[in-house]
């Protein structure tokens, strides 16, 4: 299974900080926002990893991430020429994930879960897609999930009138359909391609699996707020249990004398 990161877009809800540099390499607490996602997944065991950003700071994410050898990863690539939306910058990675199934991370989520088991389960699940859901405060902000029994019926993109309060986060698994499904969409009314278009054909076509996430989750570009918060839950966990070192880390430790 293979990895991609999402990180293009022009991050205006979070101007001025976004006026120069892209919002997936501001601060979280000690780390640029866009190592969070890559942690996620690395420890779920994807390090084959390809990395679209937006065209303004393509250079500043290959000098900060390089190969990818200090994340034990490897790094590819791509560039998203205008803000086209979610699904379209995923769209550039159907070469890079050669008929393999993937696992999609936007590159301002920050997740406390492990999503190794439901990457495991997922490679046994021998078509369709998953996602994950958190019950949150302010849904409207998010793609939100409607349920009945133990399915999900339909997602919403940021509706003003919430039919729950589960968020859709954005973490997605996809089987090799989601090309086909990613080349038939039409722009949405902000002039979008949609991931919440591609969740709801795999909603419609009755695959879509998903799990509920019982730790914190943050999708730190959404406002000031949530940027705050992200680094404060970080700062938080890290005093309790420190993450494994990266590669990085451990190159920068002293040697014991
Ligand atoms: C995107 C998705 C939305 C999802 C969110 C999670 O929204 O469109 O469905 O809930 O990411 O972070 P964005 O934050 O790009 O507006």
């Amino acid at each position: 299974m293979k990895g991609i990161i999402l990180a293009g877009g022009v991050g205006t809800r979070l101007d001025p900080l976004t006026r120069v540099t892209n919002k997936h390499l501001l601060p979280v607490y000690d780390k640029p926002m866009i190592y969070y996602p890559i942690m996620t997944l690395v420890e779920a065991g994807i390090t084959d990893i390809m990395i679209v950003s937006g065209k303004g700071h393509a250079g500043h994410f290959l000098e900060l991430l390089r190969s990818g050898g200090d994340f034990g990863a490897r790094f590819s690539y791509g560039v998203q020429e205008r803000p086209g939306g979610i699904a379209e910058g995923l769209g550039l990675c159907e070469g890079f994930a050669d008929r393999q199934p993937v696992v999609v991370v936007l590159g301002d989520n920050i997740l406390e879960d492990s999503i190794r088991p439901a990457v495991e389960q997922f490679r046994r699940q021998a078509r369709g897609a998953k996602i994950f859901l958190k019950a949150v405060s302010n849904p409207g902000s998010f793609g939100v999930a409607e349920i009945k029994g133990s399915h999900i019926v339909d997602i919403q993109e940021k509706p003003k009138r919430p039919k729950t309060n589960l968020a859709v986060i954005g973490v997605y698994l996809y089987d090799r359909q989601v090309w086909e499904v990613v080349k038939a969409l039409r722009p949405s009314n902000r002039g979008e391609l949609e991931i919440t278009d591609v969740n709801n054909f795999y909603v419609q076509q009755g695959t879509m699996t998903y799990e509920v996430l019982a730790g914190w989750w943050g999708d730190g570009g959404e406002s000031f707020d949530s940027l705050l918060e992200a680094g404060n839950l970080v700062a938080q966990r890290w005093r309790r249990s420190p993450p494994p070192a990266t590669v990085q880390d451990r190159e920068a430790e002293p040697l014991s004398t």
